[in-house]
């Protein structure tokens, strides 16, 4: 094995249980799934866990406008979110809902644990309430005239039309967007998690400036919250909500349910804790403050604060162990714009599939632009089709077309021994552990080109030695089996170091080379007479330009 042997639990954000999954959240699970892969390669001890975000009122005026319960809803939904992770390769180990008996039982037991350390408090406090509907009116569920132009239609916190900002309760003629009815103010208690206490602000400020290797950015973003001592703008959370919603319930509060956002992190744990039991693993082990093991959430920067303030301090102060690290990356825009409706940018996953796309094109081309900061990256269409057919086609998938036919036709399949000395092979088996660095720093945008450099190398070493012509003189047959057995043993090399991203194309190269599956110590075991390869069947498919127009066609 390349290192000691690690234990890593590794997530990506769960998905809210109201709308599909679309190309946006895509880069955030093929992120997280290249890098899962690539652990799992280098020999480590990986589970992948993942769940549906069910909770809040959303998914529970949805289901009612749909005559449906919030349980039959989040069920068909569910159905959807794993058929589009299956499609896209997401290699969960686990797959389940925060609307589960371990969430509950969790989150219960953690606030259990909050309040007893005494760091939950409950307030009154003032809201909207919906006296038709009965029910009181998160900040979106409010529209009305914005109270600096005038503009009609607007949502409770800020106006579209001149950009003010404002509280609900500022705008003129408010209307609930439920009922159309005028919202009230009730008085209501709430529970609060007392964030603002000192041993929570003392945590935070080493957890997230000391502690925790966070990116650049999020530690900025983290330091303006925490501040020096006296100087934290952190405020108290409030983890409550009133009925009706859909949701689990306040061990100690009937008729309260927890807000959406404190039960959703824990419910990273409640999928492996489900997932634990079924596999005999220990979960006591992972979650403990003194242990060993490493955890990992990878997500979008829109939801920094709930995974490097809240989720941290309510885990800390439960008694369980917190993050080894969080992984923010930024938003993904279509043609320079933000993903939209109208112009069919929207681009849902299924409607990738069913346009006839090969979805490891998305996957090789999303970790063409990623890197480990905090950056919104661009899917260019034209840019897509250029990169997919010019470097992932032209570069790589064409060096194994080049090669494999004469071994096969020539030589029974059997690769020359000698050959797996040449210095081209040298070279690419030295960058092993660079790529493996690139991949483990999540800069997979470097990884690529690195690889793609070295096949402009190998497709070059078959331009110069032109084994078509080689192929006409019999007497070099020795040549022949040389060159081809070189450029496809490079082949195997490139398709290993390219499988955290294509596994679906690498499982196809490993079946027409016969070779079980490669992990990333396989670099150094190279193709052998002893195990002839099989005949070339075709690996990938090129993009073709209409499909594009399909595409945006079928997201209108
Ligand atoms: N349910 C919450 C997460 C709870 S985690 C305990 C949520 N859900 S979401 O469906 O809105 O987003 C899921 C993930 O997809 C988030 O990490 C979010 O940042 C990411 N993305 C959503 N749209 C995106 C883009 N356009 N681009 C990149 N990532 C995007 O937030
Ligand atoms: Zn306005």
């Amino acid at each position: 094995m390349s290192s000691p042997k690690r234990r890593l639990l590794i997530t990506s954000a769960l998905p809210y249980a109201n709308g599909q999954i679309h190309i946006g959240h895509l880069v955030e699970y093929v992120q997280t799934d290249i890098w899962v892969r690539f652990q799992r390669m280098r020999g480590h001890e990986v589970h992948y866990v993942g769940a549906d975000d069910t909770h809040g009122t959303p998914i529970m005026l949805r289901a009612e406008k749909e005559g449906i319960t919030p349980k039959e809803l989040i069920a068909n939904v569910w159905q959807e979110h794993k058929r589009d992770f299956d499609d896209f390769l997401i290699s969960f180990d686990n797959y389940y809902t925060t609307d589960s008996p371990e969430n509950e039982q969790l989150a219960q037991s953690i606030y259990l644990k909050l309040r007893d350390a005494g760091l939950i408090e409950k307030r009154a406090i003032e809201q909207a309430y919906d006296p038709v509907k009965e029910m009181f009116l998160p900040d979106r569920f409010i529209k009305g005239e914005c109270p600096k132009c005038g503009a009609k239609d607007q949502y409770g916190d800020s106006c579209e039309k001149c950009g003010a900002t404002y509280s609900p309760t500022d705008l003129k003629n408010p209307f609930s967007v439920v009922s159309g009815a005028t919202p009230v103010t009730k008085v209501s208690d709430h529970y609060f998690f007392k964030l603002s206490d000192p041993r929570c602000e003392t945590f935070l400020r080493d957890w997230t400036q000391v502690k925790t290797p966070l990116q650049p950015e999020a530690r900025n973003k983290m330091k303006e919250w925490v501040g020096q001592p006296g100087e934290s703008k952190l405020g108290d959370w409030d983890i409550s909500r009133d009925a009706p919603y859909f949701g689990f319930e306040i061990p100690d509060a009937p008729g309260k349910y927890f807000y959406v956002w404190l039960d959703a992190p824990i419910g990273y744990y409640a999928s492996f804790l489900n997932y634990c039991q079924a596999q005999g693993l220990n979960f006591e082990e992972w979650v403990k403050p003194e242990t060993t093991t490493e955890q990992y959430h990878f997500i979008g920067k829109d939801i920094l604060y709930f995974h490097t303030l809240f989720w941290p301090a309510t885990l800390q102060f439960a008694g369980y162990r917190t993050p080894t690290n969080v992984f923010a990356h930024g938003f993904l825009t279509v043609d320079g714009e933000k993903m939209s409706k109208s112009r069919g940018t929207l681009i849902s996953a299924h409607s990738v599939i069913e346009c006839g796309f090969n979805p490891e094109w998305f996957r090789y081309y999303f970790a063409t632009k990623l890197n480990d900061s905090m950056e919104d990256l661009d899917l260019n269409l034209q840019d897509f089709v250029a990169r997919v057919n010019s470097d992932l086609l032209g570069k790589y998938i064409n060096i194994a077309s080049r090669s494999a036919g004469f071994l096969v036709k020539r030589f029974d399949g059997v690769v020359s021994d000698e050959a797996m000395h040449h210095a081209l092979l040298t070279t690419i088996t030295a960058a092993s552990e660079k790529i493996a660095a690139l991949y483990e720093g999540r800069e997979y945008a470097k990884a690529l080109r690195t690889i793609m450099e070295l096949a402009d190398q190998v497709n070059a070493f078959v331009d110069e030695n032109k084994p078509w012509e080689i192929a006409r003189d019999p007497e070099r047959a020795a040549d022949l089996q040389g060159v081809c057995s070189v450029t496809l043993e490079a082949f195997r090399m490139l398709s290993l170091y390219l499988k955290p991203v294509l596994p679906q194309v690498v499982a196809g190269v490993e079946d027409f080379l016969s070779l079980a599956p490669m992990d990333w110590d396989a670099v150094l075991t190279p193709l052998s007479s002893k195990n002839p390869i099989k005949a070339y069947k075709h690996l990938m498919t090129r993009v073709e330009t209409p499909q594009i127009e399909a595409l945006l066609a079928a997201n209108l």
